[in-house]
């Protein structure tokens, strides 16, 4: 059982609130677990093996996430944030610890969980639209048609209408990464793994996509578990969030963000916080 889980619950609805940032990290309020969570995290472990002897990355992790709950993990460049990543996804095995699914150890990349990555993951071979509708193959034997209409209703939810024929190499960066991430929601995981999928984007398109991520999941309640280096996006997107120590990772702070949406970045409330998780990054 993680030690997280004894702490005091919070309302389930997020109710405004007024300082965020007030309080010790150590008595974050988060909502009860009615059921068991989502995702247990349990005392990873993790090192890999260099020529200079084994580096420790990943030294003793403990989290758990609620069902359709958004969890954001915060930490310095290197400090294992995507090795965590990989192993929370089943897509690299621990040393030590383990990670549960809906109660089930994970072994490998369960099929409730999809990723979005820096890197990409669009075919360069298939339109946008039969991107999308790739990854519905797997899933119904509906008719062609029923399949590209719900491509293109993806497609045009992340703003690509007028782009479905097209191939990734015809769009930019900022299109191809809406691509993936149509590609991602279209097929309505239980939960979205997110390795810093907007790190690529310029400032415009990065707020533009925070947004339209919000406005699905307000729509489709999936679980989220981000990772990034952009304190203000955590502050903007997630439930609560996760300070991660330098390398080997620790979280070293917990935070529950119970703002009211849509969030104001400049509120005094979020610019609390941000002082709050930029001095646990020792900035
Ligand atoms: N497969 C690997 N073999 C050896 N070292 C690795 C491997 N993957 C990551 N590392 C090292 O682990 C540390 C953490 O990497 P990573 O998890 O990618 O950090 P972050 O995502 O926080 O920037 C880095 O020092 C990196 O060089
Ligand atoms: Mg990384």
């Amino acid at each position: 059982m993680s030690a997280e889980m004894t702490t005091p619950g919070a309302p389930a609805a997020l109710p405004p609130r007024g300082g965020a940032a007030s309080g010790p990290a150590s008595a974050v309020p988060r909502r009860p677990l009615e059921q068991s969570p989502k995702i247990d995290v349990r005392s990873l472990r993790k090192a890999f093996a260099t020529a200079k002897g084994p580096l420790p990355v990943v030294d003793g992790v403990d989290f758990s996430i609620a069902d359709g709950e958004f969890v954001a993990i915060v930490g310095p460049s290197g400090c294992g944030k995507s090795t965590l990543m990989n192993i929370v996804a089943g897509f690299e095995r621990p040393d030590a610890g383990e990670v549960l699914v809906d109660n089930e150890p994970l072994r490998r990349p369960g099929p409730k969980g999809i990723v979005i990555s820096q890197h990409g993951s669009v075919f360069p071979w298939l339109t946008v639209q039969q991107n999308l509708m790739f990854g519905l193959n797997g899933l119904t034997h509906g008719d062609p048609a029923a399949q590209a209409a719900l491509a293109d209703h993806y497609a045009a939810m992340v703003g690509l209408k007028g782009f479905e024929q097209a191939y990734p190499h015809e769009l930019s960066g900022g299109m191809l990464k809406r691509a993936e991430i149509a590609r991602a929601l279209v097929v309505k995981p239980d939960i979205l793994y997110m390795d810093e999928p907007f790190s690529a984007l310029d400032a415009l398109m990065n707020l533009r996509m925070r947004n339209e991520l919000l406005r699905v999941l307000s729509e489709e309640r999936h679980t989220v578990l981000l990772i990034t280096h952009d304190v203000e996006e955590a502050i903007y997107l997630a439930d609560r969030i996760l300070v991660l120590s330098p390398r080997p990772a620790t979280i070293q702070a917990r935070f529950a963000v119970t703002l009211p949406h849509p969030r104001r970045l400049g509120s005094p409330e979020a610019q609390a916080l941000r002082e709050a998780v930029l001095k646990e990054l020792g900035l």
